[in-house]
């Protein structure tokens, strides 16, 4: 059996061959990462063709967190093959950074040239709502890991493509843009932490993404990051709440499934 920590891209090779054989497809045309709160999006989102728990293929952990279901489901949506990740593994959990990228070197393995990222974060930017998505234009990661291995000098420039947020726009030109900071957690920041990332450009912050999205864009994927502002950074409103987190998501999940509903066709 392949090791994920000593040979990671041998380890996504062998869950993209079982991948092809569980779902009757060697190829998907687009990945989507659905963070907390996110899942029941996936419902609206288009048919059914297959679906598995995550750990039916090699490599992959089970979920640790509430609100991340820990399945793979392979979808048609508006004619393209779509692969769902409900759930994700968090840097965390503990478990390294191999498990956190898992996904999406799978799904560049199985010729996914764009991943969908979304999650949930806290809100620093005026003029954002609780329940608005927010489409990530770059990154601060403040985790000090790397989705890479060895010394592979990515280019980060565009990692959340330019032509995939101008596309999401001219769908809805009403949605914002934002800088996502990624904290390791899982303890949510402090209220001095909130007012440095703002100082430093970021307007969210949360727990994972930026990991996968360099990872990705290293496998040569384009990368659409949306986040939804589940509630106000620590400092700005009422003290955090993982349950309140989870709720905001659920209310939240048709709009965002139409969203991607649209979104994804055009792709
Ligand atoms: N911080 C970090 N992660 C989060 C937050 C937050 O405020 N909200 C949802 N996930």
């Amino acid at each position: 059996m392949t090791d994920l920590r000593t040979d990671p891209a041998g380890a996504a090779q062998a869950a993209a061959a079982v991948l092809a054989e569980r779902t009757g497809v060697a190829r998907h045309d687009l990945a989507i990462v659905l963070g907390s709160g996110w899942v029941p999006a996936v419902d609206v989102l288009g048919e059914t063709i297959a679906d598995f728990p995550v750990t039916d293929l090699p490599g992959f952990l089970p979920p640790a967190v509430e609100g991340h279901a820990g399945r793979i489901r392979s979808l048609d949506v508006g004619g393209k093959r779509v692969l769902a990740f409900l759930g994700r593994t968090h840097l965390y959990e503990g478990r390294g950074v191999e498990p956190v990228v898992h996904g999406v070197r799978v799904a560049a393995a199985v010729g996914c040239s764009t991943i969908v990222l979304t999650n949930a974060c806290g809100c620093l930017k005026q003029g954002i709502a609780v329940g608005d998505p927010v489409l990530i234009s770059d990154h601060l990661n403040f985790t000090g890991r790397t989705g890479l291995v060895g010394p592979r000098f990515v280019d980060l420039t565009d990692v959340y493509a330019r032509r995939l947020r101008d596309l999401v726009h001219e769908i809805d030109p009403s949605i914002v843009e934002g800088v996502y900071a990624q904290f390791p957690g899982p303890q949510y920041e402090t209220p001095a932490e909130v007012r440095m990332a703002g100082i430093l450009g970021a307007d969210l912050v949360g727990m994972s993404t930026v990991l996968e999205a360099v990872a990705a864009h290293a496998e040569g994927c384009e990368v659409l990051g949306i986040s939804l502002v589940t509630n106000l950074a620590a400092g700005l409103g009422d003290p955090l709440d993982h349950e309140e987190v989870l709720a905001v998501g659920t209310a939240s999940a048709t709009r965002m499934g139409e969203l991607l509903g649209q979104v994804i066709p055009r792709i």
